[in-house]
């Protein structure tokens, strides 16, 4: 058997948080095959999550955003095919195609394509000074014409455009998020948690511009305004930050199941025996067996890990909790399990010691728990989930009850 999967070939599509850790976990699998790393960005594996944070802030080294030293990918003797985009999958034949005309080989497939950014689609929207934030040439690009601005709109109150509005504040930047919905981050966090978050920032000095869309972006040769609800905001520099799109066409392309992300089973599988994905761009039965897209750095190791299994022949279906966190000013905010509406919400602590959680309820149980500067309610918060454990809300409520002592 394993001098069957010796002669095996390995290609992976996506040089990013899922593809660094497929080949890590190919490897510690045992996979002594060959493995191909193929991946469009000019860069080997990097980090996402300082792009916004301690990266976009001029307070982190972009050595330190690379997943592995150069040397791990030799000694795990993986191919390295960066600055490359796959253009074509041949399932019949098992090839992949590269898009300076080579084909690789491929015994299994593994896509792990990813995300990109969702383009705003109004007057004046490829104006210079208009910015996108997915890699590092985005925040190369994005550093210099920050420091050089006066004024900066950020159009989308999610976790990139709070991120940024608050390294912006911190470098003394005025700010304006302009923001569709009524309250921010509404994809990720409660009402009550939003809320918190709005009032943050608006402390730090940030303006808001909710319940509002953009309807241009105006100025003679740069930007100099974004017309957003009826008024025009003054503003050199501005940051799009309205959401993602899975990188699924190459899939789509060659016959795959997809919808919204790339379908995969608990083993990362497509209906392809040969094919896998895992990431951003897939989307999946989730611990509560409704199709979800995850796009967080916990998935795509975890399904890469997966993934990685079933492509070495040691199949094991993944079902962790999915976990999120955001660093804003002071305050880090930890995920743990998936909100539904009709969730009861339960909180712990009060929100003015910056300092508190809370917990969403469904049939007794805590289904996700979001808590801020609150180790313990996360920690805790997640091991019940994954344990299922009933707990009294009256109990989680009680900061004089320990996290430990809950159940
Ligand atoms: P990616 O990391 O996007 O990697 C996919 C790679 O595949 C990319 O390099 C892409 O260019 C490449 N690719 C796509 N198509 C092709 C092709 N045809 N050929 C070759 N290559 C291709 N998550 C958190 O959990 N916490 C955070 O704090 C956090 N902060 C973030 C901050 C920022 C600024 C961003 C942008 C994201 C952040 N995320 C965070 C999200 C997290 O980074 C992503 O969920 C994660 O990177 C997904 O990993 P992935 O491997 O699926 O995709
Ligand atoms: P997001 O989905 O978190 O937020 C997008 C926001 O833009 C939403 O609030 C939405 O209502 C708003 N919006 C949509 N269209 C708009 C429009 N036309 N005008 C104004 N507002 C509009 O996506 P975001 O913040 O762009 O993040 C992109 C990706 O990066 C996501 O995958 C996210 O998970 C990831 N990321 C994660 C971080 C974290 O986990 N801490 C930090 C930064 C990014």
């Amino acid at each position: 058997m394993l001098a069957r999967i010796g002669m095996e070939r390995i290609v992976i599509i996506g040089a990013g948080q899922a593809g660094c850790q497929a080949v890590a976990s190919l490897r510690a699998a045992g996979f002594a095959g060959a493995i191909t790393l193929v991946g469009d960005e000019p860069f080997q594996p990097y980090q996402r999550p300082p792009l916004s944070k301690a990266y976009l802030m001029g307070a982190m080294e972009r050595e330190r955003l690379f997943l592995k030293p150069d040397a791990f990918y030799a000694e795990a003797r993986c191919e390295m095919a960066t600055g490359i985009a796959a253009t074509a999958i041949d399932r019949a034949a098992r090839t992949v195609a590269l898009a300076d005309g080579r084909k690789l080989v491929y015994d299994k497939l593994l896509l792990a394509t990813g995300s990109r950014v969702r383009k705003i689609k109004v007057p004046g929207a490829d104006l210079p000074g208009i910015f996108y934030l997915r890699g590092i040439a985005d925040v190369d690009a994005l550093r210099p014409a920050l420091a050089a601005a006066k004024h900066l709109a950020v159009v989308g109150g999610g976790y990139i455009g709070l991120e940024v509005a608050a390294v912006a504040r911190k470098l003394g930047h005025r700010v304006t998020v302009i923001e569709t919905l009524d309250r921010v981050m509404a994809r990720a966090v409660s009402k009550p948690m939003s809320d918190f978050y709005e009032r943050v920032h608006r402390e730090a000095g940030v303006e808001f511009a909710m319940n509002t869309a953009v309807e241009g972006f105006e100025g003679r040769g740069k930007l100099e305004a974004v017309r957003a609800g009826g008024v025009s905001v003054a503003a050199d520099v501005a940051l799009i930050g309205i959401g993602v799109i899975p990188n699924c066409e190459l899939a789509q392309a060659a016959g795959l199941a997809c919808n919204d992300g790339i379908q995969v089973d608990k083993h990362c599988a497509t209906a392809d025996a040969a094919i896998f994905a895992a990431g951003d761009c897939t989307r999946h039965h989730g611990r509560a067996g409704d199709l979800i897209r995850l796009e967080s750095v916990q998935n795509a190791i975890d399904q890469a890990k997966h993934a990685a299994l079933a492509m070495a022949g040691q199949p094991a279906p993944y079902s962790e909790v999915p976990w999120f966190w955001s660093d804003q000013y002071d305050l880090k905010l930890q995920i743990a399990g998936l909100a539904k509406p009709g969730d009861t919400l339960v909180q712990r602590g009060d929100p003015a010691t910056r300092k508190f959680a809370v917990f969403h309820l469904r049939e007794g149980r805590i289904a996700a728990v979001e808590a801020v500067n609150a180790a313990p309610e996360y920690l805790m918060g997640r091991k019940l989930i994954a344990d299922a454990a009933a707990v009294a809300p009256e109990r989680l409520a009680d900061i004089s009850i320990p996290m430990k002592s809950i159940v």
